[in-house]
């Protein structure tokens, strides 16, 4: 049996790592993207320990010639899975950001993940049992001050989730948005220095319930969702 392979942004560190690690430990091949290659590199022996042989493409996701670039390396190959995991965050009021902070949000969160998936739709149908799954944010659902560029840009990637998936039913290629509430990652860590842990939801559980939906049966897909602890007010 060939093992299945899943396109992973993002997965340097995070959950995008937790990911990588959790679909090895169950045999699918990840491809690991991100922009520090060294970062991929130690995730990818993470990956070996575990038996499974990770490839790795060091890149900036809104870059379009990069993308196209991976395109171009992945062309012809199946691809069963596509995780959009990368994702920049920003804390700044809507009056201190600027025209340039609110592009690079949009371009990496919403941008990037709509031409990835275009660009890997040829790949992904060669597939039996296709996911594309998009990392979006509890702040699309708990709406809060200071995070307005990341939130309209995850509201926006919501509206692309629901379109493309409704594009893509006829052919059976689930496209599901998991919005996590805070969670434990070096992301995290640098927007709340010091902040309890016990109130963040761990990478691994993202990680378990991406894999649970990427596992379900061909034909079958569920909605969008929220993952948080109960613990965060
Ligand atoms: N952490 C949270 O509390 C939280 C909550 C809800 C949703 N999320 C979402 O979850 C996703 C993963 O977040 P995380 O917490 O795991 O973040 P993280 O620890 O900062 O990891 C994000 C990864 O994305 C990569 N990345 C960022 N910009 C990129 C770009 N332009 N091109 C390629 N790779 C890029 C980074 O690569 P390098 O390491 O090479 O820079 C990094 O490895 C994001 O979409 C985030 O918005 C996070």
């Amino acid at each position: 049996m060939t093992s299945r392979i899943a396109v992973i942004t993002g997965a340097g560190q995070g959950m995008g790592r937790a990911i990588a690690l959790r679909f090895a430990a169950d045999g699918i091949k990840p491809v690991l993207v991100g922009r520090a290659e060294s970062k991929l590199r130690a995730v990818a022996d993470e990956v070996a320990a575990l038996g499974v042989e990770a490839s790795v493409h060091a890149l900036d996701v809104t870059g379009d010639a990069s993308v196209a670039e991976l395109g171009d390396a992945l062309d012809g190959a199946t691809v069963d899975i596509l995780i959009n995991c990368a994702g920049d965050w920003l804390i700044s009021l809507a009056q201190d950001t600027s025209n340039e902070q609110l592009d690079h949000i949009l371009r990496v969160n919403l941008r990037a993940p709509y031409i990835l998936s275009r660009t890997l739709l040829p790949n992904l149908r060669r597939s039996d049992n296709a996911s594309i799954i998009n990392i979006g944010s509890l702040v699309t659902a708990n709406l809060v001050p200071t995070v307005t560029a990341y939130t309209a840009s995850k509201a926006g990637l919501k509206g692309l989730t629901g379109s493309l998936a409704a594009e893509l039913r006829p052919e059976r290629i689930r496209v599901v948005m998991i919005s996590p509430g805070p969670a434990d990652t070096p992301m995290r860590a640098a927007a709340s220095p010091g902040i309890d842990k016990t109130v963040l939801v761990g990478a691994e559980t993202i990680a378990d319930t991406v894999h649970h939906v990427v596992s379900l049966p061909r034909g079958i897909t569920i909605s969008d969702f929220t993952l948080y602890s109960m613990l965060w007010e």
